[in-house]
């Protein structure tokens, strides 16, 4: 660091550009929101069901999908993302950050062509988990690569920006799906498959302009390229001071790291104490189950139907709503979770989510069937969707991007974003069973159980989610080693990597010389 470098001098000042060039790489979302959002629609239009269904009288188009091809179908992709998450984890620390996203956006795009081509349920579901693979990585390592190059003061709201890319892809897939759903022919679901390609292209052809994460080059040791890629990032010239203190901190906090641990994913499961990576792994795979069991997707796969067995006439239309409820109020979480930082956003979402949950829950149960009943139900519903976007939607995924040191990032992550989609995966496969008239038929008392998980998560989060904002990375490792998630809030940086490593370096030459001084060697000389 140069001799001016202290605590204010750890990260540049950011261009415009820079701040655009951060923020691209949220396009990533849309993949995410689009891919889980299109297919519900989809399974529902009468084309698709006569070209892959089976003659029936229960449908009134005639014919139908078996329901263990629908589940198929609909969860195979969560096998893909479940497993392309995972890879991304070993992928990203390979070849690097943006050529890893590069890659997944051709094999999601090598899916979308099956899938588009396909005219029977087998082609559908080898497309489905190749383009989940694709999408799995891109959830994973967009994450990572935003957090590492977005500058401390609005690393959470640039990572928030990926947030709000999945609701817009959530909320595209919805009315794309009602463009085309009466049409007669195959176009009905050809085109909301095919127009995947341009959210792929978009993002990969973008990439391709765009720097590596100069964390990645440090990690390999390519410290002229780091240099280089922070310049750009940053807007700076590369032999700025700037350039050469935040570098020299990022070295500095990579050497520390490395010196106590290695990278392996054997390595993400040792330590459990307050610097320990296992504590680290843990709190982001429990943030991201979370984060599901909330009981979000729980409207965004299943509000359609519930609206109708509430007895709300136009379902529809609530479904629309509630998506763009989610579009609209995501951007609060920019300001939010810079201005009340993450983990008080968290435990104060949960908190209106769950007043929500079980306000739906009482009224409708004491009086099913009633329009009392309908109102509460569409009103807090739309409160509960706001509390999620404006919390836990960005919230877990700024926090998985933030809390892991530099050698295990990629593969922390990884494991973290694979707990999302598990989850999301589980959810999604035991709601039919609460909830179908011929199976639980919990009606509005399901409101009681995602009350209850959503008081789960706020315990979690105050009892183990620490607080990141406007730290650097390396600040944020030095937090996490030097406090706990309750007294996290109140840490201040005192002291730089860089610093530090003279520090200790000092001290123990200060230690080899006394030692030599006692033992008369250094007289010996
Ligand atoms: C969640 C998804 C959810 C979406 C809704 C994301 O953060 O991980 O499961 O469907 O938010 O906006």
């Amino acid at each position: 660091m140069s001799e001016n470098g202290g605590l204010e001098r750890i990260e540049s000042p950011v261009t415009a550009r820079g701040y655009f060039l951060c923020g691209f790489a949220a396009f990533g979302g849309i993949l995410f929101g689009y891919d889980s959002g299109y297919i519900n629609g989809v399974l529902g239009m009468d084309y698709f069901k006569r070209e892959f269904g089976h003659p029936t009288t229960l449908d009134n188009s005639g014919y139908n999908i078996k329901t263990w091809e629908k589940s198929l179908i609909t969860s195979i992709l969560s096998a893909g993302t479940f497993c392309g998450a995972l890879a991304g984890g070993s992928v990203a620390d390979w070849i690097g950050r943006r050529l890893s996203i590069m890659i997944a956006c051709a094999i999601f795009s090598a899916g979308v062509v099956l899938q588009v081509a396909s005219t029977t349920v087998e082609m559908l579901v080898c497309g489905r988990v190749l383009a989940g693979f694709g999408v799995g990585l891109v959830s994973a390592i967009v994450i990572m690569y935003m957090s590492e190059i977005a500058p401390k003061a609005i690393r959470g709201a640039i990572v928030s920006g990926y947030q709000w890319a999945i609701t817009i892809g959530l909320l595209l897939a919805s009315c794309v799906n009602q463009g085309t759903h009466e049409y007669d022919n195959s176009g009905s679901y050809r085109i909301p498959i095919a127009i995947q390609w341009l959210w792929a292209i978009i993002l990969g052809v973008g990439l391709f302009f765009l720097p590596e994460s100069p964390r990645w080059f440090v990690k390999k040791g390519r410290h002229e390229e780091a240099r280089y890629a922070l310049s750009r990032i940053r807007g700076q010239p590369s032999d700025s001071d700037y350039i050469k203190d935040e570098l020299a901190e990022i070295q500095a906090n990579y050497e520390f790291e490395a010196n106590i641990s290695k990278a392996t994913w054997f390595d993400c499961f040792k330590g459990l104490g307050r610097s320990g990576n296992f504590r680290r792994v843990l709190i982001g795979v429990f943030l991201q189950m979370f984060q599901q069991w909330t009981g979000i997707n729980f409207i965004f796969y299943y509000g359609t139907t519930f609206f109708q067995t509430s007895g709300i006439s136009n379902a529809f239309l609530i479904s629309l709503i509630t998506n763009l409820v989610n579009v609209l109020t995501t951007p609060l979480s920019f300001w939010m979770i810079e201005r009340f930082g993450r983990r008080s956003i968290l435990i104060g979402g949960a908190a209106l989510m769950l007043v929500c949950e079980f306000i739906i829950a009482a009224v409708g149960t004491a009086l099913p069937g009633s329009s009392t009943a309908s109102t509460i139900l569409i009103v807090f519903v739309c409160i509960y969707i706001f509390g999620f976007a404006t919390t836990w939607g960005p919230a877990a995924w700024v926090v998985i991007g933030e809390i892991f040191p530099l050698p295990i990032r990629a593969k922390g992550v990884a494991l973290s974003t694979a707990s999302n989609w598990l989850w999301n995966f589980v959810i999604g496969y035991i709601t039919p069973y609460m909830v179908d008239p011929g199976e639980g038929n919990l009606q509005a008392k399901v409101f009681f159980v995602w009350g209850s998980t959503c008081t789960l998560s706020l315990l979690f989060a105050y009892f183990f989610v620490p607080e990141t904002k406007g730290l650097s990375l390396e600040q944020v490792d030095q937090m996490m080693a030097e406090s706990t998630a309750r007294t996290s809030a109140k840490w201040k940086p005192h002291e730089t990597y860089g610093q530090r490593m003279r520090r200790e370096t000092g001290a123990a030459a200060a230690q080899v010389t006394d030692k030599h001084d006692a033992t008369g060697e250094k007289g010996s000389l």
